[in-house]
């Protein structure tokens, strides 16, 4: 029981308390946080409603270490019930739909909220939040808090707005902020979203008013990430007996086919005779030893890989475009792995390298690292992502390192991962989780890659070191040359033209071709015949 030495606090203190876990724990990580969720929001929105993405940011100094965030959308919008759930508690989103989740850049619930929690708790400030949904008149914008002791939405007004968008969403948060403009900035992350999200429109203005433009690419949406039911393997035990406790299976064996990716008849019927477990039962009615039989059978039933449909990848051309885009290379390859799982969830590594050109030839190999089609830009070392890339001996690959570092060379390496649950380590969504299906694959995308990489090395290799060759060469020529040519002029030694020509390899007819102007010039002889004597 509850005694007066003793409190429960909502997640909203919890958080306020510990903002570092969400990506708030300096001012300028806490700006790109900011305008990375609120971007990855409005692109989500948008995709999942069909819509062509138009993102304006905004970021304005208000006086030095303030900042005011905009981020505004064309997305579906949002009705007012939602709206104060979605912008004004934590934990409350539309994305915990199904336990096999869906491909998306939001997965928590946490993203938008937090950053309004930062900003009324670094300037006191409320809010403002605009939306409009295609079948409402008028825009409506909203003042609110969140109340951290209740985790509950505090909406201080909402008035009907005059907006000229006929659906969309608008975000506006004061905040202390620091803005940077290195490689960890929102331009940056702006920069990099655009180039993996080439359907969508992103105008940036910047705290010194200047607009950046990134237009539209593609016309197209892409395909879109299904909703998918969990894969059997992988699922663990407590969630699969928690799932068998919910199911409206009424039979254990529609339990298999209907809650899970990939089982069809046959396959339940596999796991069912491994396990000695009856289909007709109730799976409510099942004993834990039953269940954990069945758990155990799943792990040595074959079943087919998730399908590819479930993940909305970037694709290796459009990442190689990306990479080509970016930097003036000599060679790039991308590849996209199949789709495979981790503890249930099918996730996708894909990877581009990218080699020589303008990059520098001593220093270590960029990486570029993504998520869901959101760039990455803090934690990279404690990132599985970064980790894959000094897991592996790029000796053998064209590039260099030391044991666990990494490479060194004119290299860029991009890796992303989708999937409909991505592990991250923590709630900022900042680096990815060394799951061993996980490290497995980044390592096996890179390695495929590398290969090419390699191949693309040694060709260059040998053809420098050919050049190499035929300088040195070019360097003794004349030398040589002028002593053909000495034995062409001797009596003794005349040589028939076409009798050469017939046996003689194509340097030795160069040579002697050389020899021969320089015979008939007379000159070089004359100066080798007096150096000779
Ligand atoms: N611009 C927007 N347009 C439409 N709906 C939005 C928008 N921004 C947020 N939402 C809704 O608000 C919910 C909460 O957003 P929030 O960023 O807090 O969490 P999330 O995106 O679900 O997950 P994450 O914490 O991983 O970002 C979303 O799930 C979405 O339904
Ligand atoms: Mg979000």
């Amino acid at each position: 029981m509850a005694d007066e030495n003793h409190k429960q606090v909502s997640v909203a203190e919890f958080f306020e308390k510990n903002r570092h876990l969400l990506g708030f724990n300096n001012p300028s990580k806490a700006l790109l946080t900011s305008v990375k969720e609120a971007v990855d929001n409005s692109l989500d929105a948008c995709e999942d409603a069909n819509i062509l993405p138009e993102i304006e940011v905004k970021i304005q100094e208000l006086k030095k270490g303030k900042y005011r965030m905009i981020v505004e959308d064309n997305g579906p919008g949002l009705n007012r019930k939602v709206l104060e759930k979605a912008f004004g508690s934590l934990l409350f989103g539309s994305k915990f739909r199904s336990i096999g989740g869906k491909q998306g850049r939001g997965q928590q619930g946490i993203g938008i909220s937090a950053v309004i929690l930062y900003g009324q708790l670094t300037t006191g400030k409320p809010a403002k939040i605009t939306s409009r949904t295609s079948n409402e008149k008028e825009a409506r914008e909203y003042v609110m808090h969140i109340d951290v002791k209740t985790n509950e939405p505090d909406v201080l007004a909402s008035d009907v707005k005059n907006w000229k968008k006929e659906h969309g969403t608008r975000v506006e948060v004061e905040m202390e902020g620091k803005y940077v403009s290195t490689k960890q900035s929102p331009y940056e992350f702006i920069k990099q979203t655009a180039v993996v999200n080439p359907h969508a429109k992103i105008t940036y203005t910047d705290p010194e008013g200047k607009k950046h433009k990134f237009p539209r690419v593609v016309d197209k949406l892409p395909r879109k990430a299904k909703e998918l039911k969990p894969h059997p393997s992988g699922v663990e035990y407590g969630l699969f007996k928690r799932m068998a406790k919910d199911t409206s299976a009424r039979s254990t064996k529609s339990f298999l086919t209907n809650d899970f990716d990939k089982v069809g008849g046959g396959t339940a019927n596999t796991i069912l005779e491994t396990a000695k477990v009856e289909g007709q039962i109730m799976p409510k009615l099942l004993s834990d030893d039953q269940l954990h039989e069945m758990h155990e059978a799943i792990k040595t039933t074959k079943i087919m890989n998730p399908s590819t449909d479930c993940l909305s990848p970037i694709g290796a051309e459009a990442l190689a475009k990306s990479l080509e885009s970016e930097y003036d290379l000599e060679f790039s390859k991308a590849i996209s792995r199949n789709p495979t799982v981790y503890r249930g969830f099918p996730f996708q590594v894909e990877v581009a390298i990218g080699y020589g050109g303008e990059l520098d030839q001593e220093g270590s190999a960029k990486l570029n690292r993504f998520s869901n089609k959101v760039p990455l830009l803090y934690e990279e070392g404690s990132c599985a992502l970064t980790k894959g890339v000094k897991s592996i001996t790029w000796k053998s690959y064209g590039l260099h390192n030391s044991s666990g570092s990494m490479p060194t060379g004119p290299a860029v390496i991009v890796i992303h991962i989708a999937s409909t649950w991505v592990p991250f380590t923590s709630e900022s969504k900042a680096a990815v989780s060394n799951y061993p299906a996980i490290s497995k694959e980044i390592k096996l995308a890179i390695q495929e890659a590398g290969r090419s990489l390699q191949s693309y090395v040694r060709k260059k290799r040998k053809a420098g070191l050919e050049e190499e060759k035929r300088q040195k060469f070019k360097g003794y020529a004349t030398e040589v040359a002028g002593a053909v040519a000495k034995l062409i002029a001797k009596d003794s030694y005349k040589i028939k033209k076409a009798e050469l020509e017939k046996s003689t390899t194509k340097i030795e007819k160069s040579l002697l071709a050389t020899a021969e102007t320089m015979y008939s010039s007379g000159k070089e002889l004359d100066e080798t015949e007096e150096e000779d004597e």
